[in-house]
C-alpha cells in the first residue's frame, strides 16, 4: 500500500480495503456482507435520493501505545442512529448489528488504523439509506446499512489551535421542532450555504443561533458549542441541536475536574463573558474558539486573548484523548477494545 503520512492527514476520504453492508428486505435484516467496492447501486427512485430518507453516524477507533484498538462510545452512536432512523421513518438498525458491523469494518481495515504516535485515528462512518422505487412521499420498502472507515486527522485545519467562527443570522440549520436532534443529511444540506460562506470569509464554521428567537446559541456546523466561565462548563440546551456524544463525555470530565456543569439556554450576549469556549464533536474533538464575529450585528466576541487554547480546554482535551487512546484507565466503560 502507498505509505500514508499519518501525521499530516486531514479530515477526508481515503480509500480502504473493505466496507460492510447489510440489507433490510422482506421485513428482516439479512447477513452482513463484506465488499471491496466503493460504489453502491440503487434504484433511481430510492427515497434517500429524493426525500432525504437517510441517516449517518460518526465515531472513531484509536490505536493505543499498547497496540490495542479502542472504539469510543459505540453504544451511544448505535442508539443515536436508532433515533435518527425513527425520526425519518426508516427501519432502525438494531444496536447489536450496528456494533458488529462497525467492529468488523475496523478489523478488516486494521492496516489503515493510524499509529499511536501520529495522533490520528480511524473514522467510522455508518450510513443508513432508504431504497426502492417510490415516487410519492412515503417510507422506503427496503434499507441499506453500510459502514466504511477512513483514516483521519483534525477536522479543522488548525487542529487544537483556537479558530474563528461566524454568526450569520440569515440562515437556520434546523427548525425548533424539526430534525436538528437527529443525524440526517437534510440538516447538513440546510447548513451548506452558511458553511461555505463562513469558509470563504476565513472562518472555520458557522455558529448557528436558535431559529425562533435568534437569541440563543445552538451549535456549530459539525459540532456542539461549550463555554467556560467561573469554573463552570456551560453548553446549550435546545430542541434543534444534535446531542453530541463528545459533549456528553466532556460534561462528565468537567465534573471530574471539579467544575460545575450547566446545560441551559446560552444567550449570544453571554459570549462576552466566557473565559474559554470550544466546539466539540467526534470529528472536531475539541476545537478551541479564538473569536466569534456576529456578521450581521457587527459584533466581535474575542474569546482567546492570546491566541492559545485555554487551560480548561486543554485539560478536557487531554483527558478525553487519554481515555480514547487507552493512556489512562477508562472509568466509565466508554471504550470497546477490538479483539
Ligand atoms: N453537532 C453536529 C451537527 C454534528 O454533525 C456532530 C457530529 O457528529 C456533533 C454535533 C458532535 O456529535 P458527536 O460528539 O456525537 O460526534
Ligand atoms: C462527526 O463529528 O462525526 C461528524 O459527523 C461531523 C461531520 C463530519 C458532519
Amino acid at each position: 500500500m502507498e505509505q500514508l503520512d499519518w501525521s499530516s492527514l486531514g479530515f477526508g476520504y481515503h480509500k480502504t480495503d473493505y466496507n460492510v453492508r447489510c440489507y433490510y428486505r422482506d421485513g428482516k435484516w439479512g447477513e452482513l456482507e463484506v465488499s471491496s467496492e466503493e460504489t453502491i447501486t440503487m434504484h433511481m427512485g430510492a427515497t434517500c435520493l429524493h426525500y432525504g430518507q437517510e441517516a449517518f453516524e460518526g465515531l472513531k477507533a484509536f490505536k493505543g501505545k499498547d497496540g490495542k484498538v479502542r472504539i469510543f462510545r459505540i453504544d451511544e452512536n448505535a442508539k443515536r442512529m436508532i433515533r435518527s432512523a425513527e425520526g425519518v421513518v426508516m427501519q432502525p438498525v438494531p444496536q447489536k448489528l450496528f456494533e458488529e458491523a462497525c467492529i468488523k469494518a475496523v478489523k478488516l481495515n486494521e492496516r489503515f488504523i493510524p499509529p499511536y504516535e501520529s495522533g490520528a485515528s480511524l473514522y467510522i462512518r455508518p450510513l443508513l439509506l432508504g431504497l426502492g422505487a417510490q415516487v410519492g412521499v412515503k417510507p422506503a420498502p427496503e434499507y441499506l446499512f453500510i459502514v466504511f472507515v477512513t483514516p483521519v486527522g483534525p477536522y479543522f485545519k488548525e487542529g487544537f489551535k483556537p479558530t474563528p467562527m461566524a454568526i450569520m443570522r440569515g440562515y437556520d440549520r434546523a427548525a425548533p421542532l424539526g430534525t436538528g436532534t437527529i443525524k440526517v443529511g437534510g440538516n447538513y444540506a440546510a447548513g451548506m450555504i452558511p458553511t461555505v460562506l463562513a469558509h470563504d470569509k476565513g472562518y472555520s464554521a458557522c455558529l448557528f443561533l436558535d431559529a425562533k428567537e435568534k437569541k440563543y446559541i445552538d451549535e456549530c456546523g459539525p459540532a456542539n458549542f461549550f463555554g467556560i466561565k467561573n469554573n463552570t462548563y456551560i453548553t446549550p440546551e435546545s430542541t434543534s441541536i444534535l446531542p453530541s456524544i463528545t459533549n456528553k463525555s466532556l460534561m462528565q470530565l468537567a465534573k471530574d475536574m471539579g467544575m460545575n456543569v450547566e446545560r441551559r439556554h446560552v444567550p449570544e450576549s453571554e459570549l462576552a463573558e466566557f473565559e474559554e469556549a470550544g466546539a466539540c464533536g467526534t470529528a472536531a474533538v475539541i476545537s478551541p474558539i479564538l473569536r466569534i464575529d456576529d456578521l450581521d450585528e457587527n459584533k466581535t466576541y474575542q474569546i482567546s486573548k492570546d491566541g492559545k487554547p485555554g487551560k480548561r480546554c486543554e485539560e478536557l482535551y487531554n483527558r478525553l484523548r487519554a481515555i480514547q487512546y487507552g493512556d489512562v484507565e477508562d472509568p466509565y466503560g466508554w471504550v470497546t477494545i477490538v479483539e
